[in-house]
């Protein structure tokens, strides 16, 4: 059994049930799971763990100022444990934009400096009924230009479950082999 530490910064609630889906399946497989707001993470929390998940979604073509704060400030921990980063977007949900999600992962780590173990997309929401008027009207414009759905009287999730599942174990695996790791990597 592994103590895992999901850390997520979200701004409309996705992000954090993600995590939620996650930290389930992670449970279910035996593991110790401890979700947290990037920004109630405390001092020793991350050494705590075997493993260290963030999650953060994208508005206007930039990941959380709190998640790239966090990665500023505990670098150093999360280069020294196993850890991966989900990067939640609308631009997951396609396979024609993609790449366009791939890009904000690029940019974010490449901002940060940080090299996690795993990194990857989850197809976020439209969550119509959290935007106040403007920011409404902005969503439905995009959704439209994008091929989204433009219905604004419900919310709409786009997050692959099964994709999500695959994320999940990859990352269960990175924390396990890693586990059989400090042998063979103090032999040299
Ligand atoms: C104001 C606003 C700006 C957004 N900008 C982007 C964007 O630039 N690229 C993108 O792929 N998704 C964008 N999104 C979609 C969010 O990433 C998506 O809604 C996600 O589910 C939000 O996750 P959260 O609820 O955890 O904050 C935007 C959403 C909003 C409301």
């Amino acid at each position: 059994m592994s103590k895992i530490l999901v850390v997520y910064a979200t701004s409309e609630g996705r992000t954090e049930e993600i995590v939620e889906t996650i930290a389930e399946r992670m449970s279910k497989a035996g593991h110790a799971v401890e979700t947290t707001p990037v920004e109630s993470v405390f001092d020793g929390q991350i050494a705590e763990a075997d493993g260290v998940l963030l999650a953060a979604s994208v508005h206007f073509g930039r990941h959380a100022q709190a998640a790239r704060d966090f990665v500023q400030s505990h670098r150093t921990e999360l280069i020294s444990c196993p850890s991966g980063f989900l990067s939640v977007s609308l631009h997951a949900a396609k396979e024609e934009t993609l790449s366009i999600a791939q890009g904000y992962i690029d940019a974010f780590l490449a901002e940060s400096g940080w090299d996690p173990d795993l990194s990857g997309t989850a197809a976020g929401a439209l969550r119509y009924s959290r935007y106040g008027f403007f920011k409404r009207l902005m969503m439905r414009q995009i959704a439209r230009r994008k091929g989204l759905p433009t219905d604004a009287s419900r919310d709409h999730d786009f997050t692959d479950e099964e994709k999500l599942a695959d994320f999940t174990d990859r990352f269960l695996h990175v924390v396990n082999t890693s586990e059989e790791r400090p042998e063979t990597a103090g032999a040299g």
